[in-house]
């Protein structure tokens, strides 16, 4: 058993981290062999539904749950902290884009970078899953000059894994044969959800999709699948975004599977063209809390509009954002 993980979770009285903190106290994310102290993070006025997760969390009695502490204060929420999850952040409604969330949702991240500047461990990983995703950790991390921007990324493994199940779907296969999914770009509705490198059972989806169903039927549905669950639930994810927040924290902590790789917003620096100070989904492939850039992927004509058009939106965003910008 190593030294106790502290992880630190924003939005702790709300419906995704509802939906994450006791698979985290669990073991799911660090493993069994790992205790782990929760530092939840909410606003004043919600500090009392909160605390009843607190409560909840107690009564598990999970072996590696060493504490649990609640506070309004991110600086005490996100003390010495070695992981934190951003959930914190009002969700869309019905007929919004997620976009339409940043006036009200950015100016909560950059405080919030300030005090992970100032507080949390040297060598904190954040995932910034309250939405605009992209932009909101454009706004933690560069208020946060002391750490790494690479050390921040944002949430695209929701949209990765909805794209694995749409494919397997289609082609008749299991999830476990799919490999190299790729969704560049911003979590919106210009994600550019890419089969191109897409290998099913050892071969070229390209050769086993049609290509029709791809452009018209695929992509769409990846980019519009947030709207289509706030549609039929009447509330927006909860258990597919805590259990992709888990899974891309896991990935970046211990390592992509073999001859995979999964999909990150992380700070652009000029990759594939894309312009540089924007988080932007990549392909990477994850190895001991590092990520590299998955390099030398060819782009057709229609894939570059597409990474043209979500690069334009994240461009938009953060000239919308610069005021918030450290
Ligand atoms: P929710 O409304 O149930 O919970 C949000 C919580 O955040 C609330 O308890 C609220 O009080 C808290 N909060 C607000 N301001 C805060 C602050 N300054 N500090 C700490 N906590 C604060 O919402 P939810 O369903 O849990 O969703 C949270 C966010 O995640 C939303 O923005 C949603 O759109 C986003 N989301 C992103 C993805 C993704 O793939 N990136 C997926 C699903 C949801
Ligand atoms: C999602 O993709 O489910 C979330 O970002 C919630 C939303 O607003 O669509």
């Amino acid at each position: 058993m190593s030294t106790t993980k502290k992880i630190a979770i924003s939005g702790a009285a709300g419906n995704i981290a509802y939906q994450a903190c006791f698979r985290i106290a669990a073991g799911e994310l660090l493993g069994i062999d790992q205790t782990i102290d929760l530092q939840l993070l909410d606003i004043e006025a919600m500090l009392p539904k909160a605390i009843g997760v607190k409560m909840e969390l107690n009564d598990c009695a999970f072996p590696l749950l060493n504490s649990v502490n609640v506070t309004a204060d991110p600086n005490i929420a996100f003390s010495d902290a070695d992981y934190i999850f951003l959930f914190g952040a009002k969700p869309r409604t019905k007929g919004m884009e997620r976009k339409d969330l940043l006036e009200e949702n950015g100016k909560i991240f950059g405080p919030q970078g300030k005090a992970i500047n100032s507080n949390a461990s040297r060598e904190v990983r954040v995932l910034v899953i309250g939405n605009p995703a992209n932009t909101n950790c454009l706004i933690a991390a560069t208020n946060a000059p002391e750490v790494n921007p690479n050390q921040f990324t944002s949430m695209m493994r929701l949209d990765h894994d909805r794209a694995k199940y749409q494919l397997a779907k289609k082609a008749g296969k299991t999830i476990a044969s799919i490999q190299k999914m790729t969704v560049w770009g911003n979590h919106s509705s210009t994600q550019f959800p890419d089969i191109s490198s897409t290998i099913i059972d050892g071969e070229a989806a390209k050769g086993l999709i049609d290509n029709n169903w791809y452009e018209k039927e695929f992509i769409p549905t990846i980019q519009q699948r947030g709207a289509a669950i706030i549609n039929a639930r009447g509330a927006s994810s909860a258990a597919s975004a805590a259990n992709a927040a888990i899974a891309h924290m896991r990935d970046w902590i211990f390592g992509t599977k073999k001859d995979d790789w999964t999909s990150m917003g992380l700070l652009s620096v000029g990759n594939y063209d894309i312009a540089s100070d924007i988080y932007f989904s990549f392909p990477v492939l994850c190895q001991d809390s590092n990520f590299t850039v998955v390099d030398n992927l060819e782009h057709s004509e229609f894939a570059r509009s597409m990474l043209n058009a979500t690069q334009s939106e994240l461009l938009e965003e953060r000239d919308a954002v610069k005021d918030l910008l450290g």
